[in-house]
């Protein structure tokens, strides 16, 4: 029986639109525009749908994870600065309760101390801080292999 291809849903969140220009020492020198590109080419070779979406609103961010529901299988979220204050984000991925992996550019455990804690963390699969863009396309293995375990 054929397997349906997941669907992915990326969700970058404020001044990551940024990236390239931003403080390229933190975040390295890739747009955002390069991030999804890559993260494009790895889905295919993992044969998964990605959707990739930036807000700099974290009302939208919320109406986004819970619009997910039903129409993806998974989420990749970077919340940025809402990583370390939003209830709300918080508890828009643990209402839809899609796997879902955070991913920081940077590591915040060696940033300032309010960077040092994410209110996101706990109700996530896992997190993965520190590795740049690649940690995007980590968490895109991580999430494929969390998504097949029971096919086939
Ligand atoms: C970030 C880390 C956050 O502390 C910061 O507010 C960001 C980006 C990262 O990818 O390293 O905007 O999430």
């Amino acid at each position: 029986m054929a397997i349906t291809p997941k669907k992915v849903l990326v969700i970058h969140g404020p001044n990551l639109n940024m990236l390239g220009q931003r403080e390229p020492e933190v975040y390295g020198f890739l747009t955002l525009e390069d991030i999804n590109a890559h993260l494009q080419e790895k889905a295919a070779a993992l044969r998964i749908s990605l959707d990739t979406v930036q807000t700099n609103h974290e009302g939208v961010m919320v109406d986004t994870i819970q619009n997910a529901r039903g129409r993806y299988d998974g989420i990749v979220i970077n919340p940025a600065a809402f990583t370390h204050y939003s209830i709300a984000v918080r508890d828009a991925l643990a209402a839809v309760a899609l796997p879902t992996v955070e991913v920081h550019l940077s590591n915040i455990y060696c940033r300032e101390d309010f960077r040092q804690h994410s209110v996101i963390a706990p109700v996530v699969k896992g997190q993965i801080s520190g590795l740049g863009y690649y940690g995007y396309l980590l968490a895109l293995d991580a999430l494929r292999s969390l998504l097949t375990e029971g096919d086939s």
